[in-house]
């Protein structure tokens, strides 16, 4: 009797040890992934947040809905591209909504404000979007990548591009926030390696788009030509007004990418013919970039553009990462590990991750023909930012 009763004992503490290890183990694979959105859904930035939501969704559901065997809530915000309010949005969606992986944002000054709250608490963050030039530099930190690009990169060969025909005076016009002026010293650096001057820098706050007086302005100094960096609903309205003050036959535009993606049938006739340069193009020939077209037409009813293929490739990292740990959030040292040893079958084509958390990416020059984004050719090959001041790796 007294054997029995013992033995009984045993079982059920048994039981209880065993109790306390399988819920956690089941918890594990089977809770669903917490991802916590942070994106610009009003204001000028309001399509590019969509844009890439809906590439990352696409990217989930090719993943059979799930990231590392899991299925995903999302806990969505839109932080308006408001630095303002970026850490308290950040720090909301880690202490009351708990989620395990941080994504955003479009705007660098917000990211600057999330990245310092990642740092801080130690989560996972992907940068689906926003440039800001220290986030994968100075103030790099092993738990965040970024899957976009750095404000350096793109820019970087605008200036060789337009020294090869023939302007060699030029003003660059963006808006005065770090996007802007890191695009400008990006493409200083590579207009003055190649032989042009910057004759001016032209400024407007973010995200105002009164440009008329800065138009007279261009208008007055006459440069060989003008470089920008405007994106969304703004970029719509420079290229419409550019055009519109008799400028675009006089003084040829050239810009970052940003300029002609998304906002192509807006801008109309007025962007026909703009030479620009990016890390895609609608018309790259490869395989994937042609099935990625497709699939997200057929699932939004609307064609994809850059951002789109951002948020698809946040989507494939996750995928790849949560794979390797087969879903445990927990293991940030081996999701990092696999992180950074991530390559990328992109629409974009297949980039690496750097060391500073960064795509390794080729950049496409690119002319708009008939409301599409053009390849040319390849303006620079496997260009990595220079990740100044980053100790990482
Ligand atoms: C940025 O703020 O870093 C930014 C925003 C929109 C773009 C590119 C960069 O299209």
């Amino acid at each position: 009797m007294q054997n029995k009763k013992r033995r009984e004992l045993l079982i059920g503490a048994s039981a209880i040890a065993g109790a306390s290890m399988l819920p956690s183990i089941a918890f594990a694979q089977s809770a669903k992934l917490r991802v916590g959105l942070m994106l610009p859904y009003t204001g000028t930035y309001a399509q590019l947040g969509t844009a890439i939501e809906n590439g990352l969704k696409l990217a989930l559901d090719q993943s059979g809905g799930k990231f590392g065997g899991r299925e995903v809530d999302f806990f969505k915000v839109d932080d308006e591209s408001d630095p303002a309010k970026a850490t308290e949005n950040a720090n909301r969606l880690i202490t009351r909504d708990k989620v395990d992986v941080l994504i955003g944002s479009v705007h660098s000054g917000v990211a600057m404000g999330m990245l310092k709250v990642a740092k801080e608490s130690g989560t996972l963050m992907l940068i689906p979007n926003a440039g800001a030039d220290a986030a994968t530099g100075a103030l790099c930190t092993p738990n965040v990548f970024r899957t976009s690009f750095s404000n350096w990169q793109p820019v970087h060969p605008l200036g060789k591009v337009m020294v090869d025909k023939g302007h060699k005076k030029a003003v660059f016009i963006t808006w005065k926030y770090a996007a802007g002026e890191e695009s400008l010293a990006s493409f200083k650096e590579g207009f003055t390696a190649a032989g042009g001057t910057v004759e001016k820098a032209l400024f407007v706050p973010f995200p105002n788009v009164e440009f008329q007086a800065l138009l007279t302005e261009i208008a007055s100094i006459k440069p060989d030509a003008v470089a920008c960096f405007f994106a969304g609903g703004g970029a719509v309205k420079f290229v419409k007004d550019y055009a519109a003050a008799g400028l675009k036959d006089k003084i040829p535009l050239y810009g970052s990418g940003f300029l002609t993606e998304g906002v192509l049938a807006a801008q109309g006739e007025a962007a026909e013919g703009l030479f620009t340069t990016l890390h895609y193009a609608d018309s790259l020939d490869n395989a994937r970039n042609k099935a990625f077209r497709s699939a997200f037409s057929k699932a939004y009813k609307v064609e994809p553009d850059v951002y789109s293929v951002q948020g698809y490739d946040t989507g494939l990292l996750l995928a790849q990462a949560l794979d390797k740990v087969k879903g445990d959030v927990g293991n940030q040292k081996a999701i990092i590990a696999a992180m950074e040893g991530a390559v990328v079958d992109s629409p974009r084509g297949q980039w690496k991750m750097s060391k500073a958390h960064n795509p390794i990416q080729d950049i496409y020059l690119r002319r708009v023909e008939k409301g599409d984004n053009k390849v040319i050719g390849v303006a620079w090959k496997a260009l990595e930012d220079p990740a100044r001041g980053c100790k990482l790796g």
